[in-house]
């Protein structure tokens, strides 16, 4: 594990879309894997501002996200569709058809699950994963005790979750109870991964993603595991670091 220490939001976002840039300018056609939620925001609009300034090319790329609620449309402005639309694609040339987001709304679960798993692979595996964290050190939505053999699956999320997440709805109440995310295996299939963190909330999170023991009750600990994992982290969400 890498970890790079930023004095602040704005530093994390630029040190995350510059790593992000740089894989698109190595490798045209990659694949990402997309985090929603506060912390990639940032991330997402440097990218904007790189390829509306140097044209930066998402013409060739591919996107999955790690995952999506169970039961909102994707016109509901808290589906994680929509954030992906408002926040980067509606501003980068990257083709509709190359843009996928687990369905919240499919026929048959499980066949969307399995579906999803079988076309990241199709499609060569992700090249780029980039992840939040979770206060309970989530990762996608695989929430703390979640199996690490994991692929797409249908999760329920902890009330933890529900109470961070409601500062985005009208009322907790509206906050979906269920999700569906890659896994944890899926995520560790990525070939590199960044995670990114801010604040002061996320440093326990962090601290366990980077120094607790590996175990599924801190589901980003697994992630010492991996060969290739970037932690970007602002001084607030480092500050439990030795
Ligand atoms: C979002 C996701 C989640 C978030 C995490 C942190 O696609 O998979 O794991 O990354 O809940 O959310 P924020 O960034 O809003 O604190």
């Amino acid at each position: 594990m890498r970890i790079i220490v930023t004095d602040s939001y704005e530093e994390m976002s630029k040190v995350a879309a510059r790593i992000v840039a740089g894989q698109l300018y190595l490798k045209p056609n990659s694949v990402l894997g997309l985090a929603t939620g506060s912390t990639p925001e940032g991330m997402y609009a440097n990218l904007v501002k790189v390829h509306q300034s140097v044209g930066l090319d998402f013409s060739e790329v591919i996107s999955f996200n790690l995952d999506e609620y169970i039961g909102l449309d994707k016109e509901n402005e808290q589906s994680y569709y929509y954030f992906m639309h408002k926040h980067l694609f509606d501003h980068v040339n990257i083709k509709p058809e190359n843009i996928h987001i687990p369905n919240g709304n499919p026929e048959n679960l499980e066949e969307e699950c399995k579906k999803y798993d079988k076309l990241i692979e199709a499609k060569g595996g992700i090249d780029l994963q980039v992840l939040g964290i979770g206060q309970n050190a989530h990762i996608g939505f695989n929430e703390p005790d979640i199996k690490f053999e994991a692929t797409t699956h249908k999760v329920k999320l902890d009330e933890e979750t529900i109470k961070a997440n409601s500062r985005f709805f009208e009322n907790e109440e509206d906050v979906p109870k269920y999700a569906i995310s890659m896994g944890i295996k899926t995520i560790m299939l990525a070939k590199k991964i960044i995670l990114l963190a801010s604040g002061k909330n996320k440093a326990e999170a962090i601290y366990k993603a980077v120094y607790g023991s590996v175990r599924p009750d801190a589901p980003a600990s697994i992630l010492q595991l991996h060969q290739d994992v970037v932690v970007i982290v602002d001084k607030d969400a480092a500050s439990l670091l030795p």
